[in-house]
C-alpha cells in the first residue's frame, strides 16, 4: 500500500522509520518532510497546513493510508478534510483534537468527568484574571488556552510575574489568538512522565513510557523548547501508577470524549505529573511526542500500520501492543542559541556512521539538502537514538552516538536521562 505521512520533524522521522519496516507498504510519501525522512519517503512540497493540496495530491496518487504528524493541521481538521473525500487518515477529527487545542476544554473535560489533574479557573477576560490573582496562592500556573509551540505556559513565583504574565498572554497577545481564553491553574511538583497511546474511539492501548526534558539547559534551567532529550521507559512509571492511570485517566478519557460526542481516534498524548497526591494530568496531546516518539517506536514491536488500521476501523480490541525489554535515549542536536536565536544552513557530516550500527538512529527534526550535501535548517537539528539493555547503557551509547555527527553550532544538553539514576 501507499502511505502519506504529514509533518516534517523528528517526529515525523521516527514515524517514516516504523511505517517503512512494514511488510504492507511499498511506497510512502512525506509532506513536507526532510532531508532524513528522504531516504524512507518521496517528499513532496506540500505545507501540513495546506489542506486541498494535500488531499487532492492522496487522491492523484491512489494514496491508501495517511498519518498526520503534527498538532497544527489535526486541531485545524486536516482529518476532517480527508474523511470529507472518503480517504483512509490516522488521527482525531478537529471535533477531538480540541483535547490538545484547547487548554480551557481539556480542563473543564477532566473537572466534568473527574479526571486528576490540577485545581483551575478558565479566564475570558483580562481583569477578570488579574483579579483572580489577589487571593492566589504563589506559585501559579499561566496556560494560554491555544496552541502555542509548548511555550504557553508560565510558572510565576509572585505575584507582580504572574499579573505580568497575564497581561502578556491576554492583553499583549504574546502568543497570538491562542491567548484569547487562559487557565490559571494550582502549581504541582512531582516527576513528569509522558504516555502515548493508541485509540479507535473507544478502545486505548498504551504504549511504553517516557520522559521527556523540556528546558534549554542542564539541570532544567532555561527556556521551554519543544523538548531537548527523552529517555523510555520510565522508572518512575511503576506498575502501581500504570494501574492507577488505566483504571482513573486514560480510559476515562476516552470515555468522556465519545460521551461529548467527540470520539477520539488517533495517539492521545498523556502528560503526567507524579505528585505526593498521586498522578495528575499535566496535559493531553494529540498526536505522538517530539522527541517521545523517538524512543517510543523504536522499542516497538508491532507493525505500525497494522495497528493503526485497527484503530481507523475501530477495532483496536483485537491488537496486543507489545515492546522490547530494554530502554533507549534520544538526545537532541540542536542549533546553539535555540529556542532564541540560532544561525542555520551548515553543513552536517558523520550521518553515514548509523548505517553501520544496528540499535542507533538519526532522526532528522530540521535538515535539508544544499546540493547533495545536508545542511541545518532548524532549531533542534538531529535527534540521536540508542537502545541499550539498561537505561544507563542506552544513555551511554546515545551520547557516545551525539560524537559520530558534526556541524558548526551543534549544542546539547548533557543530562538527559540523569534522573535515571535515581531511581
Ligand atoms: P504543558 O504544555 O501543559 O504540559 O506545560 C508545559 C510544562 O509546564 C509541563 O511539562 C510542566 O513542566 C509545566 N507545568 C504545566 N502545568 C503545571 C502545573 N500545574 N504545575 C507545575 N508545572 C506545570
Ligand atoms: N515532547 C512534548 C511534545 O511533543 O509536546
Amino acid at each position: 500500500m501507499k502511505v502519506l505521512i504529514v509533518g516534517s520533524g523528528g517526529r515525523e522521522h521516527a514515524i517514516a522509520w516504523a511505517v517503512a519496516k512494514s511488510e504492507k507498504v511499498d511506497k510512502i510519501y512525506c509532506a513536507p518532510g526532510n532531508a532524513g525522512i528522504s531516504e524512507f519517503a518521496e517528499c513532496v512540497a506540500i505545507g501540513a497546513m495546506e489542506f486541498d493540496k494535500l488531499v487532492a495530491f492522496a487522491k492523484e496518487n491512489e494514496v491508501d493510508f495517511t498519518i498526520i504528524g503534527m498538532d497544527d493541521p489535526l486541531v485545524g481538521g486536516v482529518v476532517d478534510a480527508f474523511e470529507a473525500e472518503g480517504l483512509k487518515v490516522f488521527g482525531p477529527r478537529a471535533n477531538a483534537a480540541i483535547i490538545e487545542g484547547s487548554k480551557a476544554f481539556s480542563k473543564d473535560l477532566m473537572k466534568k468527568y473527574n479526571i486528576p489533574t490540577a485545581a483551575y479557573e478558565n479566564f475570558y477576560d483580562m481583569d477578570a484574571a488579574l483579579a483572580y490573582l489577589e487571593t492566589a496562592k504563589m506559585p501559579i500556573v499561566l496556560k494560554a488556552d491555544g496552541l502555542a509551540l509548548g511555550k504557553g505556559v508560565l510558572i510565576c513565583n509572585t505575584l507582580e510575574e504572574a499579573k505580568e504574565g497575564v497581561k502578556e498572554i491576554m492583553g499583549e497577545k504574546k502568543f497570538g489568538s491562542a491567548g484569547d481564553k487562559m487557565v490559571i491553574e494550582e502549581f504541582m511538583t512531582g516527576r513528569e512522565v509522558s504516555v502515548l497511546a493508541f485509540c479507535d474511539g473507544k478502545t486505548v492501548k498504551c504504549m511504553t513510557s517516557a520522559q521527556d526534558h523540556k528546558r534549554a539547559m542542564d539541570g532544567d534551567k532555561g527556556l521551554n523548547t519543544g523538548g531537548m532529550g527523552t529517555f523510555s521507559p520510565s522508572p518512575f512509571y511503576t506498575k502501581e501508577v500504570q494501574e492507577f492511570c488505566e483504571k482513573y485517566v486514560y480510559q476515562p478519557t476516552i470515555d468522556a470524549m465519545a460521551a461529548e460526542g467527540r470520539p477520539f481516534t488517533g495517539i492521545l498524548f498523556t502528560g503526567l505529573m507524579l505528585t505526593e497526591d498521586g498522578p495528575k494530568v499535566l496535559e493531553y496531546n494529540a498526536r505522538f511526542g517530539d522527541p517521545e516518539a523517538q524512543v517510543v517506536l523504536p522499542r516497538m514491536k508491532n507493525d505500525i500500520i497494522e495497528v493503526m488500521e485497527a484503530c481507523v476501523e475501530g477495532r483496536l480490541d483485537e491488537i496486543d501492543l507489545e515492546f522490547e525489554d530494554n530502554a533507549a535515549v534520544c538526545v537532541i542536536l540542536a542549533s546553539d542559541g535555540y529556542p532564541v536565536s540560532y544561525k542555520k544552513g551548515y553543513e552536517i557530516t558523520g550521518l553515514e556512521t548509523f548505517k553501520e550500527h544496528e540499535g542507533y538512529y538519526c532522526f532528522h527534526a530540521g535538515s535539508k539538502f544544499d546540493g547533495d550535501k545536508i545542511v541545518t535548517n532548524g532549531g533542534r537539528v538531529l535527534g540521536v537514538t540508542a537502545k541499550g539493555a539498561t537505561l544507563q547503557e542506552a544513555r551511554k551509547n546515545a551520547y557516545a552516538a551525539t560524537e559520530w555527527v558534526s556541524f558548526e553550532n551543534k549544542y546539547k544538553r548533557n543530562d538527559i536521562g540523569k534522573a535515571i539514576d535515581e531511581a
